[in-house]
């Protein structure tokens, strides 16, 4: 009578890669959640892989000293993602990789476009940068490049450019409905953009480009250029609070629908969990249910491969 069932195969592990060998940070807010060089990263995405989860999401720790107002390391050719991408797909062919588009990791105020004197973020200065580390990251053998940006426009350019340099199997996974959400904030201390962003000339916010949390008919039109301009996939993010949001996407275009489980989730989720204020397994597999019943295809979760382990000896 089970209308609903959670799979691995509807996983995707996010992961946080920095430079170096042999390291592996922990993050605060984060419990359980590691930032990991390279080679540590290829030994996780092999487990991954055994669990039946079909793909990783690598998003990037710059360090400072390469972070810049242009934000030039994001299309790096040898950048700590570019290389991320050609380690895995190199040690695992098969598990797809999905990248990151977006510029908050490489510049020095941290938000996601570039700024002009005043703060303001500049749209169509910002896709063209976009366009560029796209590229990179398909040129290092990316499956699905997925900008998490939400400048206008940048999914059609992405997808003019990739035409044009004939990668024409790579997918694009649009961020359509991202919310300008403060259960972001873990992520931020994860990827180390949230000192810059606090102390940056436009303040903590990224309300100018993101959603607003109080509109929904919003996501729709998001979603409805998306298609126009060449999207494949359309991710909704936060999951949990925006379940009418995944719900109407599916249902009102018919596409293939993301949720993101943001950082936020997941440390909620794990605090209470630690306190044993709540049962953390039981917690995060109804969760995940509830995410795939308003219509998910598919989740992004830092709780992906506990969640495949759980999943396993429940078989
Ligand atoms: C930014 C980006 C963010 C996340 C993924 N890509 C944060 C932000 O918009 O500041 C958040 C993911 C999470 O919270 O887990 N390009």
């Amino acid at each position: 009578m089970r209308e609903t069932k959670v799979t691995a195969d509807d996983l995707i592990q996010p992961l946080f890669v920095l430079d170096g060998e042999g390291r592996s940070e922990p993050v605060p807010s984060m419990p359980g959640i590691q930032r990991l060089s390279i080679d540590l990263l290829i030994a996780e995405a092999q487990t991954i892989h055994q669990l039946g989860i079909p793909a990783v999401a690598i998003f990037p720790v710059t360090p400072a000293d390469a972070k810049s107002a242009d934000a030039r390391e994001a299309y790096n050719p040898t950048g700590i993602a570019q290389r991320a991408v050609r380690a895995i797909k190199d040690a695992i062919p098969e598990l797809g990789v999905i990248t990151d588009v977006a510029l908050d990791p490489f510049t020095s105020h941290g938000q996601d476009g570039l700024i002009d004197e005043t703060g303001y973020v500049l749209n169509d200065e910002t896709v063209e940068v976009l366009v560029r580390q796209a590229l990179s990251h398909a040129e290092a053998g990316a499956d699905v490049v997925a900008p998490s940006d939400m400048m206008d426009g940048r999914v059609g350019a992405i997808r003019n450019a990739l035409e044009a340099h004939n990668y024409r199997n790579v997918r694009i996974l649009s961020y359509t409905a991202k919310y300008a959400s403060h259960y972001y904030g873990p992520f931020r201390d994860a990827v180390g953009s949230a000192g810059n962003l606090d102390s940056g000339p436009s303040g903590p916010g990224k309300d100018s480009y993101q959603m607003d949390p109080a509109n929904s008919d919003e996501a729709i039109h998001e979603a409805a250029l998306d298609i126009q301009e060449g999207a494949d996939m359309f991710m909704v993010k936060p999951g949990l609070p925006y379940l009418d949001i995944i719900r109407r996407i599916k249902q009102e275009l018919g596409v293939p629908t993301f949720a993101y489980q943001v950082s936020g989730e997941y440390s909620m989720l794990k605090a209470a969990g630690e306190r044993g204020w709540l049962d953390e397994r039981k917690c995060v597999l109804e969760a995940l249910t509830s995410l795939r019943r308003a219509g998910a295809d598919a989740i992004l979760t830092y709780h992906a491969r506990a969640a495949a382990d759980w999943l396993q000896e429940e078989d």
